[in-house]
């Protein structure tokens, strides 16, 4: 048997990792300001981590959501306070994807409406309502087409109130920045906006924090930057640094039935012991803060070049915008200086680096990138 072909590999083996690095099975050193596409949080294979997760296994591994489960408790409670949200209540499941699925299905539950708007160059996942609100049609199946979804462009405050006038709208769902649709951070009055016309309506604001979220953007979750709160939070990505967990935080607004949300493996024992290490991390080492200040300073030392338009993001959430495709600019910086860097479209360069990168790592990659243009 063979792989089904749907990924463009790089030839790059990866055999080994710490913290900001990667060797491949040659030996050959990386830097990673890719962190396996904004997964890893608190570095890779870190101390506290890797014991967290084997010390779960040595006593118990996996057993099924019909049984209490104290780490879930634990993650919670823990995550209540991390965030700023310690009245909102936690589900558990397995992926970005899947904590938008939900989101989107707590929208419709709660209000008995059934359309969704969603904003152009946005990107939720690959499941069947979340890749409906995901404005790439060359992913959309037609049997996914058939969601009601409506499209707005990003800042287009009137266009949502046009959306929300039909009267049959669930919710609103929105990155907090939007990621693979090119760094594109929403203005805070549009984003203030948006939470009172969700009030007026009568719709849920979802925001999908799957890639922005967990301290990525120099605050918990990104859409704190504009001063609003969400109805519903969507989490995945960097929650558990890689071991698969997606999670989404619902307002008290919301009551529980039993059996509507569900999930064979979400909050498992492996998970939750990975996600509770990456919030002890995160907290003792000050990695929000960390993201903030060397993101900043990334930004900040990004060289003046014509063949550079922009630079936009927050935190270690950020894009190099170029006038022209970054492809083999890409590929000079993987094979000739050893650094993994994302991409968002053809001209877009993503930084997205674990949260535990130094000034020292964000130089090292300046000079790369001087060198490469
Ligand atoms: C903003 C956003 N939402 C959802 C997803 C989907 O997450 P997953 O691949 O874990 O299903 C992604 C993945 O890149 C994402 O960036």
């Amino acid at each position: 048997m063979k792989l089904f072909d749907v990924y463009s590999l790089f030839d790059v083996t990866p055999a080994k990792s710490k913290g900001c690095r990667i060797w491949d099975d040659k030996g050959q050193e990386y830097l990673d300001l890719y962190g396996g596409h904004a997964v890893i949080s608190v570095g890779h294979c870190h101390p506290r981590y890797v014991q967290a997760l084997k010390d779960q296994l040595d006593r118990i591994g996996f057993y099924s959501n019909s049984v209490r489960n104290p780490l879930q408790e634990e993650l919670a409670a823990r995550l209540g306070k991390a965030c700023g949200y310690p009245d909102y209540s936690l589900f558990l499941d397995n992926s970005g994807a899947e904590s938008n699925e939900n989101a989107i299905k707590m929208a419709s539950f709660h209000t008995g409406k059934d359309r969704i708007i969603a904003f152009r160059k946005s990107f939720h996942g690959r499941t069947s309502g979340a890749v409906a609100a995901t404005d790439n049609p060359a992913i959309v199946s037609p049997f996914n087409a058939n969601h009601k979804v409506t499209f707005c462009d990003l800042n287009d405050a009137a266009a949502v109130e046009q959306a929300l006038r039909g009267g049959d709208v669930a919710g609103v769902i929105i990155e907090g920045i939007q990621g693979c649709g090119g760094i594109n951070v929403p203005d805070e009055n549009f984003m203030k906006h948006l939470r009172s016309l969700c009030d007026t309506y009568g719709a849920v604001l979802i925001l999908d924090e799957v890639q922005s979220g967990y301290g990525r953007t120099g605050r918990f979750f990104a859409h704190q930057w504009y001063g609003i709160k969400a109805d519903i939070i969507t989490m995945g990505k960097g929650i558990a640094n890689g071991f698969p967990c997606g999670g989404i935080l619902l307002s008290p607004a919301f009551n529980p039935v039993k059996g509507r949300l569900g999930t064979t493996f979400g909050g498992n024992y492996l998970a939750m012991a990975g996600a509770l290490a990456v919030l002890d991390i995160i907290e003792d080492e000050k990695l929000v803060e960390n993201a903030l200040e060397v993101g900043e300073y990334l930004k900040a030392s990004i060289p003046a070049s014509p063949l550079i338009k922009e630079v936009r993001g927050k935190g270690l959430m950020l894009g190099i915008e170029f006038n022209c495709p970054v492809a083999d600019i890409r590929r000079k910086l993987l094979f000739e200086k050893h650094i993994f860097t994302g991409v968002a479209g053809s001209n877009m360069i993503r930084l997205l680096a674990p949260l535990v990168l130094t000034k020292e790592d964000t130089d090292t990659f300046v000079k790369a990138l001087k060198e490469v243009l």
